[in-house]
């Protein structure tokens, strides 16, 4: 275990009924706040009127900031910037998955600069204030409601990159299960996805050989998010399920399964960020299909950590690299059981575009740092995604 430090300063409020929450806790925060929402589910399940009750029960001015779509857009952001700036408004809420978040995470640091947002994104500009930040989350996937990162995608230059700062970590975010209980099946199974990645990218990038407490975590982590998803799909309206499914996605990215790890990298996500930024596929389906090939080639370049997840995840009695690869096609096998797609080809993603989406991600492995992954290594990844 290496040394570390853990800070997160993000109040959950976690269960049934609690949007009611949102107004008070944003009232101590703003009098003029700018709802960011997506494109519809909020309005037709009803979240849209429990949560501007709350707003505007607790005396607050409300500025709707409607439209973020999936692999939210740089555009759609600068022109809440623009609404932010033009209204002075003193905090954000946001009612939504990741996409919906991030954007405005994006537009609490964006509307207190003078430079471009974008800036952030590209490495050429550090985040140091923001506007406060509370949450509705509606969607189990993302974690962002817990951490302080954010994804955008430049719709022009194609690119879709993150940037983290602890700046960016919601003061209040409100969980309720229930809330996710209209959540159709696809993107259920791709939060999931989303979240089992982000335990994984942490658990096989650690070159710590000894890290049992975090290992034994994350172990949990994923096989939790496996059957409560399978719970969910079966019966989507299992509270128990949501709730155990909305909390393991919070914990997969909220810093606790990083501490103590060194070092750890994002190459899974460096390269399904460009799969959603090319082809605008949901961030889970492309990680579902990222996960695997990347999976099997790492473990044949240290099959160890590989074997232990065989055996503690899917309980192999092996200790080879058979094992090692047995544990990653059950893995394979149960995204295809949530119906998340294990190939490029099922995605409609043409062999041939391979050079393309490599060089595309190679923008992303350079920001990131993440300096063994060259152009060469990225397409032999792609190519066993075929
Ligand atoms: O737009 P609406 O109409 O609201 O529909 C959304 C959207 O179409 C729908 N939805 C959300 N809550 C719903 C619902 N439908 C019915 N009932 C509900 N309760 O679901 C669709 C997908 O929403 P989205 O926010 O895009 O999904 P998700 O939460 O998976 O977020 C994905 C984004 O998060 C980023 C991804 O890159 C992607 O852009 N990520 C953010 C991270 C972070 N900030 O730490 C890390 C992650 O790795 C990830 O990159
Ligand atoms: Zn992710």
């Amino acid at each position: 275990m290496q040394s570390f430090v853990l800070y997160n300063p993000t109040k959950i409020i976690f269960g049934t009924d609690t949007v009611k929450e949102i107004g008070p806790e944003t009232a101590a925060l703003g009098r003029k706040i700018l709802l960011v929402f997506g494109k519809s589910s909020i309005k037709r399940n009803g979240i849209y009127e429990q949560v501007v009750a709350s707003l505007a029960g607790a005396g607050l001015e409300i500025i709707d900031h409607g439209g973020v779509v999936s692999n939210p857009h740089l555009s759609h952001v600068r022109a809440g910037i623009d609404k932010a700036r033009k209204n002075a408004v003193q905090a954000i809420v946001a009612v939504g998955g990741g996409s919906v978040i991030d954007s405005a995470k994006a537009i609490s640091a964006g509307a207190l600069v003078d430079h471009d947002v974008w800036q952030f994104f590209k490495g050429k500009k550090s985040i140091r204030k923001t506007l406060p930040l509370t949450c509705v989350l509606t969607l189990a996937a993302a974690g962002s409601e817990m951490n302080g990162g954010m994804v955008l995608t430049n719709e022009e230059t194609r690119q879709k990159f993150g940037v983290g700062n602890r700046l960016l970590c919601p003061k209040v975010s409100i969980l309720d299960p229930t809330l996710t209980f209209t959540v159709p099946p696809d993107y259920t199974a791709f939060g999931a996805v989303d979240a089992i990645a982000h335990i994984l990218e942490f658990y096989f990038t650690t070159r710590d050989q000894s890290t049992p407490v975090q290992d034994r975590f994350m172990e949990g982590l994923v096989l939790t998010i496996m059957e409560s998803c399978d719970r969910v799909l079966r019966d989507p309206l299992d509270y128990q399920g949501r709730a155990d499914l909305m909390w393991s996605a919070t914990l997969a990215l909220n810093g606790w399964t990083a501490a103590g790890l060194g070092m750890v990298g994002f190459p899974m996500h460096m390269i399904e960020h460009s799969l959603s930024a090319l082809y605008n596929i949901a961030h889970g389906a492309g990680l579902s299909i990222v996960m695997p090939a990347w999976m099997r080639c790492q473990a044949r370049l240290r099959p160890a950590k590989f074997i232990q997840f065989g055996q503690r995840v899917f309980a192999l009695s092996g200790n080879d690299e058979a094992c090692a690869m047995e544990g990653i096609k059950r893995l394979e096998d149960w995204f295809i059981s949530v119906k998340s797609p294990t190939t490029l080809s099922q995605a409609g993603i043409a062999a041939e575009d391979i050079p393309v989406i490599a060089e595309n991600a190679l923008a992303l492995a350079k920001i990131w740092r993440l300096n063994e992954y060259n152009k060469d290594i990225i397409m032999e990844i792609l190519a066993a995604c075929c």
